[in-house]
């Protein structure tokens, strides 16, 4: 690769001199990489022009999800998810990323109880007291994406599966206390499953996530059953998500032989799933979305 010199403009697209943008950047990279680290391409990571996009689509993604949890009860279909979240998104200007996505049929994914993920909205489902259920939106506005799911509980929800949505939801924030710049992907990935394994649940293996910003779905792929100091390193200007499958039974899953979408656990235990967007910066990391 050509060496920039000093006083050139920085690869990163930035407009600054390489001296004053990504030169140190590069050689610290550079030093990881001889020892042995997987580093990011230059392609992932992001310059300050395109965080902005990205935090502006992560606005709209926010606020779909927001306008979500206000309105979702029982009694309500997946179909009508599915609407407040085209109407929702578009009034923004955006676009809902997954509608038609490799021929996913509608803009969001709606997965309840044993559905792991990529549930598909339908007029058939009706959302029922006592279900848990996966809201995951995905966001695009002026060509930037953003990715964050939650889980909602349908009125009154046993407590083994209250549980597992609390569960869930602490194992992102135990696996962001791993997240700063110059560790490891595995060092989150190992938290979270640990965490996991010691409240009895398992975690999804062949589903991961993503880096995500210019594309829907960029390098790295992110495991949550990953082991410390392995995978790619983490470095300033990642972004990607964190959305660990947590399952009440067997890890073990297969996908819907119609639909060729829909996920599912194995023993027909119940999974939840909520899912952020983090940047990682000089000092750690900043949420994207959520
Ligand atoms: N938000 C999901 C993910 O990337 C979207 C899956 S693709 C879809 O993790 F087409 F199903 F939406
Ligand atoms: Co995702």
């Amino acid at each position: 690769m050509h060496k920039l010199g000093r006083n050139e403009p920085c690869w990163c697209g930035s407009g600054k001199k390489y001296k004053a943008c990504h030169l140190a950047f590069d050689s610290k990279l550079e030093d990881y990489y001889f020892k042995g680290a997987l580093v990011p391409p230059r392609k992932l990571i992001k310059n300050a022009e395109q965080i902005e996009k990205i935090r502006k689509s992560a606005k709209v993604n926010i606020a779909v999800l927001d306008y979500v949890a206000e309105h979702i009860r029982a009694g309500i279909t997946t179909e009508e998810i599915n609407r407040w979240v085209y109407d929702v998104t578009t009034g923004f200007g955006a676009i809902p990323a997954p509608l038609n996505y490799e021929g996913f049929p509608k803009s969001v994914c709606t997965s309840i109880n044993d559905e792991v993920c990529h549930g598909i909205p339908s007029e058939n489902v009706v959302l029922q007291e006592g279900d848990i259920i996966n809201v995951d939106a995905s966001t695009i506005l002026d060509g930037y994406f953003s990715d964050s799911s939650r889980m909602f509980c349908i009125g009154q929800v046993s407590e083994e599966k209250k549980r597992l949505v609390e569960v869930a939801k602490k194992s992102i924030e135990v696996g962001l206390a791993q997240v700063k710049p110059w560790g490891f992907l595995g060092d989150m990935g190992q938290a979270i499953h640990d965490f996991a394994k010691e409240n009895g649940y398992s975690v999804v293996r062949e589903i991961g996530g993503h880096g995500i910003g210019l594309e829907f779905h960029e390098d790295p792929w992110v495991s949550y059953v990953s082991k410390r100091g392995t995978e790619m390193m983490m470095v300033p200007g990642m972004c990607f998500t964190i959305e660990p499958m947590i399952n009440m039974g067997t890890d073990e899953i297969f996908q819907d032989a119609d639909n060729g979408w829909t996920i599912y656990t194995a023993d027909g235990m119940p999974s939840a799933q909520w899912e952020i967007q983090v940047l990682i910066t000089e000092d750690g990391y900043e949420l994207i979305s959520y």
